[in-house]
């Protein structure tokens, strides 16, 4: 269980250290769906608790906080005049189950800081800080949706996704007390760059012994959900050569598609989620559900890998008397990060005295749906042994404090001029 609260809140306000970071996001673990590990899934009761948390350190930074319609936090700087050029800077403050603390909120926390640093600086654009709820996409089948409605390409279909307990998103939503008619209203104007700090989730800055690193793109994806369909039958009595066993088509499915990814450079494949029906003992699989990742830096790999994995799979299930169907829950190109802010970055990295190391993104980020409404910077921080989507997950206080510093010289020194078109 993660270190009980530091207090109800400081009366006095934090001086934002790397110190003061960490231990705002050891109290953010503590809003999980469990004791004892960190499982906070979108528009549920730890969700809530996690935005009044978000929301208290927003106002501690001197932001202004609304809760947009599909559950997205902002805080905005009273100061920051209408119609100046707007840099938002965000992240994901929901979890995979099981999670570490950093992923998604170490760059929420970041932006609140940053933020709070900068309370009184004269910048010459407004900044605007998002806590989105929803980039790991587990309670429903779909993903990135605050990050999408905040791009203006939420699509109103996904409002019929519907969780294991079949309440829908749209459902969900208003329960959680937004409005689901207004999500079209989420695309804040004048957006001219996004910025994300985000552990990397893998080992490359560690094995270069650096503490950040400037992304370059972000991996393409995409996600199925597939369902065989045998015959459930008495474990006792089906001859093996009569059996129609869905869990023995999955279980070659599992196989084909990791020998297929291993065949192809660069493409990964995941089967995260296995469901066995009936789920009995005794009792042959009449039907299995299972979900297909697959990702690759350039698209057309990955579209490939997809077709041959596809085909493999339908071969199967012909061979084992199954049916097999897919429903393509999410497809993300490859997502290229924008030169500029690049340079940006790898500038402010050189200004701290370090070597700018540019790196691709196998993880997949709320960047990717916001590069439809602006150019897209990512920032790494090292975490220990490249360990994501576990409790182990882990950065350091040094490499936490490197990262603000990059962070505050490069929004010090961003000119929106530069993005804006003549
Ligand atoms: O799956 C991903 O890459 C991200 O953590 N949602
Ligand atoms: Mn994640
Ligand atoms: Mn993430």
């Amino acid at each position: 269980m993660p270190s009980v609260e530091h207090g109800t809140g400081t009366s006095m306000p934090t001086p934002w250290t790397a110190p003061d970071i960490l231990e705002k996001l050891d109290r953010l673990a503590t809003c999980t769906e469990k004791a004892g590990e960190i499982s906070r899934l979108f528009l549920t009761p730890e969700h809530a608790q996690a935005l009044s948390l978000v929301r208290g350190w927003m106002q501690e930074a001197g932001l202004e906080t609304r809760l947009d319609a599909s559950a997205t936090l902002a805080g905005t700087r009273p100061s920051d005049r209408p119609g100046m050029p707007r840099l938002l800077i965000g992240s994901h403050i929901d979890t995979v189950r099981g999670a570490g603390r950093y992923d998604g909120c170490l760059g929420v926390i970041m932006a609140i800081a940053l933020a709070a640093r900068l309370r009184d600086a004269e910048l010459p654009y407004a900044l605007e800080i998002r806590a989105f709820g929803d980039e790991e996409g587990v309670r429903f089948p779909v993903t990135l949706t605050g990050a999408h409605a905040t791009a203006g390409t939420f699509d109103p279909a996904w409002l019929g996704a519907a969780d294991d307990d079949g309440i829908t998103l749209g459902e969900a939503f208003e329960s959680f007390g937004t409005d689901p008619g207004n999500l079209a209203r989420c695309k804040p104007a004048d957006v001219f760059a996004y910025l994300e700090i985000h552990i990397e989730q893998g080992p490359v800055l560690e094995a270069a012994n650096l503490p950040v690193g400037v992304v370059t793109a972000i991996n393409g994806a995409a996600r199925w959900e597939l369902t065989i369909t045998g015959r459930a039958g008495h474990a006792g009595t089906v001859p093996m050569a009569q059996r129609r066993d869905a869990l023995v088509a999955a279980s070659a499915m599992v196989l084909a598609a990791r020998r297929i990814a291993i065949e192809r450079p660069d493409v990964v494949a995941t089967i995260g989620r296995l469901v066995v029906s009936p789920g009995a003992a005794n009792v042959i699989p009449g039907e299995c559900i299972l979900t297909l990742d697959l990702r690759a830096p350039e698209d057309a790999a990955r579209s490939a890998a997809a077709r041959e994995i596809l085909a493999a799979f339908q071969h199967i299930a012909a061979e084992n008397r199954t049916s097999l169907s897919a429903q393509l829950l999410h497809d993300a190109p490859a997502t290229a990060c924008d030169p500029r802010l690049q340079s940006r970055l790898a500038a402010s990295i050189a200004a701290a005295g370090l070597p700018a190391l540019h790196l691709p993104s196998g993880a997949g980020h709320d960047a990717m749906a916001i590069a439809s409404l602006c150019p897209i910077g990512m920032l790494f921080v090292r975490c220990a042994g490249g360990i994501s989507h576990h409790p182990d997950e882990s950065v350091t206080v040094d490499d936490v404090a490197t990262a603000l510093d990059v962070m505050l010289h490069t929004l010090q020194n961003l000119d929106p001029t530069a993005f804006l078109s003549p």
